[in-house]
């Protein structure tokens, strides 16, 4: 898939099938975590992944935002460094690029970021030394998933030149 249109069609997607990724294509999901940059290449992060069914509801009782990960086929949790600058633009990045990767594959996810940390510390020994930033859930989607976004016209998202000042998108 073009990487344009893998931009453009991506959605996030909370619902899964019972059907398994196969070990390779988590590979590559990770591969495409391992791939991107961080800030000064310190690639402070470090990434758990989880599949084992049980382990994936207890991912879903350590957040408040993310319930729907009990039903996904496997979660990866990402853990940063807080003190490194521009860590928490590390986490987006290297989310975005896993669900591009997995969506390249026909494969869904979405994230969450409300956690309840000190639970999710302990049941996945996370040490004090990172912060676990995002969780992110992936699996088969149930349907076919259409490309469908809302969002904001383009002329209410981009000025020119100055702050307010009207921007014209050509076709
Ligand atoms: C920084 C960030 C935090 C998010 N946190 C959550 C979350 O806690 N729970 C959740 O279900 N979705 C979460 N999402 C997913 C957004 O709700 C989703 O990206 C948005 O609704 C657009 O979805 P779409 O691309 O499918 O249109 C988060 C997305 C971002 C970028």
């Amino acid at each position: 898939m073009d990487t344009y249109e893998a931009i453009l069609t991506k959605l996030d997607v909370r619902e899964f099938a019972k059907k398994h990724v196969d070990d390779g294509t988590k590979t590559k999901i990770l591969q495409a975590a391992r791939s991107t940059g961080s800030s000064m290449n310190t690639q402070h992060w470090r990434f758990i992944l989880v599949q084992d069914p049980k382990n994936l509801v207890t991912l879903a009782q350590d957040g408040t935002t993310g319930p729907w990960v009990k039903g996904a086929d496997f979660a990866v949790i990402i853990n940063i460094d807080p003190k490194v600058p521009g860590s928490n633009i590390d986490t987006g990045r290297v989310l975005q690029d896993m669900q591009l990767a997995a969506w390249n594959f026909g494969i869904v996810s979405r994230l969450f970021t409300g956690i309840k940390e000190a639970d999710l510390r302990r049941d996945f020994n996370i040490p004090p030394n990172v912060k676990p930033t995002a969780v992110l859930g992936f699996g088969y989607p149930v349907r076919k998933i259409r490309g469908a976004k809302s969002r904001k016209p383009l002329e209410e998202l981009v000025y020119s030149e100055r702050y307010g000042a009207k921007f014209h998108p050509s076709e």
